[in-house]
């Protein structure tokens, strides 16, 4: 009997930058943006991953969908290795993972209308004639709530607002049936009120299509109100990773407390016991120590952590933590 495999494996993979170019180059320096991250995700659910900027979110979220070749490590998607995938394997798979970017100014055309965004990915892939793509596109639209769709099908980006290039983008991301979206901060350009009309849709969206998200943020509490795991992630490695509720109610990796203390908080009774914030300053990305990274800011460092680095493990069921003392 076959066990199934589960939809994305991330398996150690990590990402260097060389500093220096050419052949000629000396340097053997290198940022270290990934440095040896392991995770799965199942069908259907979300995972968040937090850190602070700079810590390889972005990295990490494009080499999972092939935007990028790691250094080491592997990515199994429906237990296939994604980077040895060719020609009609590699096409459909690019059917099946999606990405959201930040910034939805920079990843939609600005001379492009929402019509040809959003029927673009059923004429390239050859799956449907201009009159089905139209008609689906109008259908995406209604998805996404952008609705009477026939008012905005041949708008262009700039007469559209922050929200609702999102949307569009969302759109664009689901036109295939994807089993699993990466959203780089797909929220945080956005203003308040607008950040809770998208996330509720890509819940909605979540629920009708059964995907799965990978979702990237710098903030712990709009990660919350959508993830059902979330990782926390610093200079270049996962600190802790764990269920949602598990991970808000008892915080064990100093920078998962920090990070917690450091947000507005707004349910008082899940910041108890949270009060010591970071001191020092982060090392550099370039060639990290090969000790724990989070020593320079750690208000409990001890010898320890000075003399190796930690590696994940599972303090409780299903809750892991890069620490030599979890709190
Ligand atoms: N193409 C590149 N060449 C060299 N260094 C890079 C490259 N892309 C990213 N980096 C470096 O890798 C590290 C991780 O960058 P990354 O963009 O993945 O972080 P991030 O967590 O997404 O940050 P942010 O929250 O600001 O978006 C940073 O030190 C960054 O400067
Ligand atoms: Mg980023």
């Amino acid at each position: 009997m076959r066990i199934l495999a589960p939809l994305l494996e991330v398996r150690a993979v990590k990402k260097y930058y060389p500093l220096g170019r050419g052949l000629l180059s000396i340097s053997k320096r290198a940022v270290h943006a990934v440095d040896g991250v392991s995770l799965r995700l199942e069908t259907g659910t979300t995972l968040g991953l937090v850190g602070e900027s700079g810590s390889g979110k972005t990295t990490l979220g494009r080499i999972i969908v092939g935007l990028i070749h790691p250094t080491e490590g592997s990515v199994m998607f429906e237990g296939q290795e994604i980077f040895s995938l060719r020609g009609k394997e590699q096409f459909s798979l690019r059917t099946k993972m999606q990405i959201i970017f930040q910034n939805p100014e920079a990843s939609l055309n600005p001379r492009k209308t929402v019509r040809h965004v959003l029927t673009q990915p059923f004429l390239l892939h050859r799956l449907a004639t201009r009159s089905e793509a139209d008609e689906r596109a109008y259908h995406l639209l209604e998805q996404v709530k952008l609705t009477p769709p026939e008012l905005y099908l041949d708008r262009y980006p700039h007469q559209l607002s922050g929200g609702q290039k999102q949307r569009v983008a969302i759109a664009r991301a689901i036109a295939l049936g994807p089993k699993l979206v990466v959203a780089d901060e797909p929220v945080s350009s956005l203003d308040m009120s607008v950040k809770a009309s998208v996330l509720k849709l890509m819940n909605e969206i979540q629920s009708n299509l059964g995907l799965s998200y990978f979702l990237i943020s710098h903030d712990l509490y709009m990660t919350r109100s959508i993830s059902k795991i979330v990782a926390v992630m610093y200079a270049g490695r996962i600190v802790e990773l764990a269920e949602t509720d598990e991970l808000f109610r008892h915080p064990a990796h100093p920078y998962t407390q920090a990070l917690l203390a450091s947000t507005p908080v707004p349910d008082p009774a899940i910041a108890r016991g949270v009060s010591r914030n970071v001191i020092g300053e982060p090392f550099s990305p370039i060639d990290p120590p090969d000790y724990c990274r989070f020593s320079s800011r750690c208000p409990y460092k001890q010898d320890k952590c000075l003399q190796r680095s930690p590696q994940l493990e599972e303090i409780r069921k299903d809750h892991w933590v890069e620490c030599f003392f979890p709190l």
